[in-house]
């Protein structure tokens, strides 16, 4: 890294935007609030930088703290910190080569000595005012190294001779091709794709692939288990043996927790329980019956409520797993659920009176 100094000469005293520059100014003004304007610091000093032919004068980092209400200090401290931010005179076309690990390992000394060559030492600007060069730091395309940044594009996958040819191109006036100069697309491999090759990733046929490791499988989850179809068939058999007497049979199965409040409405008041993923028509006869009718009940259940609706009901934790309270204040608010809509549309046999 060179060491790198304010030109107190070069500058001048003053600095002014060019009239142009005034609305992009405005531009990153305003993605700050008021009292955050330092932090359009940045963005003010690639612009002054770029009113300043490439680089920030002293008076160009006086004026951006003055815009911005920031002491001097803060200013040149951001200004001195980052290497997009030139300190002196460069020339039209500045070229920052990377002198980091991977660009090194890959070549990025012979590079400097064609920088050497071509223009001369470091940030030394040529007679006719073309090229100008330093070294900075990693400047993120380490996969395509070595590489140097011209102005605001990148040159990379460089060899001597390839960054000589640049550098000649730019010296006579010529625009030469930034990005990789070798055989690639971006930060793809040489030559082409060696990974991710097959075509039906890419041709839409993998999307045919229906089931997947883990991937829930709808029909067998709406129906309950085999177990749990018994279990849930004796607790109906409990609580469909008489009205009163069922409720007598609760009390005396003492089931843990709290039985929730029940009610009594008219039928057509009636929500379809069906509805939440998890209520086939024999649990909803069974809630039917326990004077469970409406969403709204079932979203106000307490945790001690659920302890006893699974208790009595024989499915330990399925409430919780399945999630009945969400869904059910979900649709108590005339929202839906992924599962509704499917019941909506017919579309989730267990969940169909005449079947279960
Ligand atoms: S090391 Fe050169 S771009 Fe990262």
């Amino acid at each position: 890294m060179a060491l790198r100094r304010f030109d107190l000469e070069a500058g001048g005293d003053t600095f002014a935007f060019k009239p142009e520059t005034e609305e992009k100014i405005a531009f990153w003004r305003g993605k700050y609030p008021a009292e955050k304007q330092r932090s359009a610091v940045i963005p003010l000093l690639w612009l002054a930088q770029k009113d300043n032919a490439g680089w920030l004068s002293e008076p160009a980092m006086r004026e951006v703290a003055d815009r911005l209400e920031m002491p001097y200090i803060r200013v040149y401290e951001v200004a001195t910190f980052y290497t997009m931010f030139r300190l002196q005179p460069v020339g039209k076309y500045h070229v920052q080569l990377c002198g980091t690990t991977p660009c090194q390992l890959r070549g990025a000394e012979k590079l400097k000595e064609v920088c050497k060559k071509e223009i001369g030492d470091i940030m030394y600007v040529t007679d006719d005012g073309r090229l100008s060069w330093e070294e900075v730091e990693c400047l993120g395309a380490c996969v395509n190294a070595p590489m140097v940044q011209i102005n605001d594009d990148y040159f990379e996958d460089l060899t001597p001779d390839s960054l000589a040819q640049i550098l000649g191109k730019l010296k006579n006036g010529a625009e030469p091709a930034a990005g990789p100069q070798v055989d690639r697309v971006n930060s793809a491999p040489e030559g082409g794709a060696t990974t991710l090759t097959e075509a039906a990733l890419f041709d839409g046929s993998r999307n045919a692939i229906r089931t997947l490791p883990n991937l829930p499988q709808p029909a067998e989850e709406e129906a309950p288990a085999p177990d749990a179809q018994q279990q849930t068939l004796a607790a109906i058999k409990r609580t469909i043996i008489g009205g009163a007497k069922a409720a007598e049979g609760a009390e005396k199965k003492e089931a843990a927790g709290e039985r929730p409040p029940e009610i009594t409405i008219d039928p057509a008041a009636h929500d379809d329980l069906k509805r939440i993923k998890g209520i086939g028509p024999k649990n909803e006869d069974a809630l039917n019956e326990l004077g469970i009718f409406t969403f709204k009940q079932i979203a106000e259940w307490t945790p001690a409520n659920v302890d006893w609706v699974e208790d009595f009901m024989s499915f330990p934790g399925r409430i919780e797993r399945e999630d009945w309270i969400a869904q059910a204040k979900t649709l108590a608010t005339g929202g839906q659920t992924e599962f509704s809509k499917r019941v909506d549309a017919g579309d989730v046999p267990s969940s169909q009176d005449d079947e279960d």
